[in-house]
């Protein structure tokens, strides 16, 4: 066992609730972590590159760890973690589905991963034909003319959309200022058309979880740049009248943002660009299975109409007429979303899902999520029952109203009292329209065992909201970290290590 400084054990088990101290309290002046050279290139020494007073003299406080220290370090802390590789992650709107290891594999190939995204085209062909490739594939499957691979994640494709709208709107002498949102949306919607620098307009929903037509066409006008909609909705439910909204936004000359967030539900069912929309964005980190990695990196590429084509971010990995391959700028181009090409290893993983899957294996995916979210729906319709009672898509919204009302037990508490179940918690108090909202998102990746085993979970919960209710304000309680204030902790961040004060 390695003893840090101020006494702390670095490589005690951890259990319960005690705290993993931080690489700085267990760094140890002298200790490193040695990796051998693979290199036959001659070391040189930094003063023959930098000029000497651009050289920092003073010591730079970085932790000294030895590997077996560091090891331990990180697998404590992957042990306090609930993963996607660990069990049913049922967080509804967020997709938290498995990512089949045979990604990571192809990820992991040295021919992809130990190019510079600087090296000249003609030195990697390979590479720029793997995102032309996923490119047309995801062109395909969207029903959309063209893609930039570029955005980070789904908010990221957010903020290109509109950026493209607004690019689409200038180029033609058209002044617009607002953009319209159901108020069922997920939050980043209003967030971007604000970045975008558009006014926010929501319409409500009607009785049945979908957007109020006659309110959407009230609100329409020659000042509406376009309306962001996610099809299914973020209540689950498939937007029926989307033909009549895309009419009605067109003819007021709109454009028709979709939120991809939800594609997994309706893959090779139906696609955004036959439903009328012009850009679409989709969460690869959803949909396609790939990392999502703590709000990213993932990666968000925006697919668009013809008409929007040459205003897409560039520099594009392109097919040029002999058959190479290139980077070329869109004549309008709105210029770079991201510092090179986009999360490049997030896009090989995608593209290695879609080709082992298949047209046939991808409709199956949407499938199976629906399919699996109406089963959970149905299941549990005696003790958390649904917002909406009628089909819907890969995620069902319950509501805990019935447990607040009776025994004063809330959706959080349900939620936190999942995980000392084994199960991560669901999406609570989201959408904002539905009171103790309980929104779960089973995916297709999950057993009917497994979604059986979450029922009666949450079965045992309603249970004990009816024999003590109490014990659930406080769940969770044998998990490492128990309920916390999380508003609090968002808004008064505590750094735990203040490196400075080390000096
Ligand atoms: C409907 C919807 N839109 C947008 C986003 C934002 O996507 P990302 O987390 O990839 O930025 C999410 C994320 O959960 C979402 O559910």
């Amino acid at each position: 066992m390695t003893a840090a400084p101020g006494g702390r054990a670095a490589s005690a088990p951890l259990l319960g609730h005690e705290t993993e101290p931080t690489m700085f309290e267990m760094s140890v002046p002298g200790r490193s972590s040695y990796q051998l050279r693979t290199t036959d290139v001659p070391a040189v020494s930094l003063d023959a590159l930098i000029p000497l007073d651009h050289l920092n003299s003073s010591d730079v406080d970085l932790v000294e760890l030895s590997e077996r220290d560091l090891v331990g370090h990180f697998t404590r802390l992957s042990h306090r973690q609930f993963s996607v590789d660990l069990g049913m992650y049922p967080l509804g709107s967020c997709t938290m589905k498995y990512n089949p290891k045979f990604c990571d594999a192809v990820a992991a190939d040295p021919g992809l991963n130990s190019v510079h995204p600087g090296v000249p085209a003609e030195l990697c062909q390979g590479w720029l034909e793997l995102l032309v490739t996923l490119e047309e594939k995801l062109c395909a499957i969207t029903g959309m003319s063209a893609a930039t691979l570029q955005p980070a994640a789904g908010a990221a494709g957010e903020l290109t959309g509109l950026l493209l709208m607004r690019a689409f709107h200038s180029s033609r002498g058209d002044v617009r200022t607002r953009v319209l949102i159901p108020d069922s949306a997920h939050g980043t919607n209003p967030a971007s058309v604000t970045l975008g620098g558009y006014e926010v307009t929501t319409i409500p929903s009607n009785e049945r979880g979908l957007v109020d037509l006659a309110a959407l066409k009230a609100a329409l006008g020659p000042d509406v740049a376009g309306i962001m909609l996610t099809n299914p909705n973020t209540v689950g439910l498939f937007e029926e009248e989307i033909v009549d909204i895309a009419h009605a936004v067109h003819d007021v000359g709109g454009l028709l943002y979709y939120d991809g967030a939800n594609l997994n539900a309706i893959l090779g069912a139906v696609r955004p660009g036959d439903m009328g929309f012009d850009i679409v964005h989709m969460n690869l980190h959803k949909t396609f299975a790939t990392p999502h990695g703590g709000g990213g990196p993932g990666a968000g590429p925006v697919a668009v109409s013809k008409r929007l084509e040459e205003f897409l971010p560039g520099p594009k990995a392109t097919r040029a007429s002999s058959g190479a391959y290139e980077w070329r700028r869109p004549p309008r181009s709105i210029g770079r979303v991201h510092g090179w090409h986009g999360n490049a290893m997030v896009l090989a993983r995608a593209l290695a899902y879609i080709d082992v899957h298949g047209g046939d294996g991808l409709t199956r995916v949407a499938q199976h999520a629906v399919l699996n979210a109406n089963w959970l729906r149905r299941r549990l319709e005696k003790t958390l029952p649904a917002a909406y009672d009628r089909m819907c898509m890969h995620e069902c919204v319950l509501t805990a109203t019935n447990l607040k009302n009776s025994f004063g037990v809330r959706g959080l508490d349900v939620a936190k009292a999942l995980l000392e179940e084994g199960f991560h918690s669901p999406t609570v108090y989201f959408p904002l329209i539905v009171e103790e909202a309980l929104m779960f998102e089973p995916t297709e990746t999950e057993s009917p065992q497994t979604l059986e085993a979450l029922a009666q979970a949450v079965e045992r919960i309603a249970q004990r909201a009816h024999d003590d209710p109490e014990s659930l304000h406080r769940a969770p309680q044998t998990t490492p970290v128990s309920r916390v204030d999380e508003a609090r902790a968002a808004r008064h961040l505590i750094s735990t290590e203040d490196a400075s004060s080390r000096r």
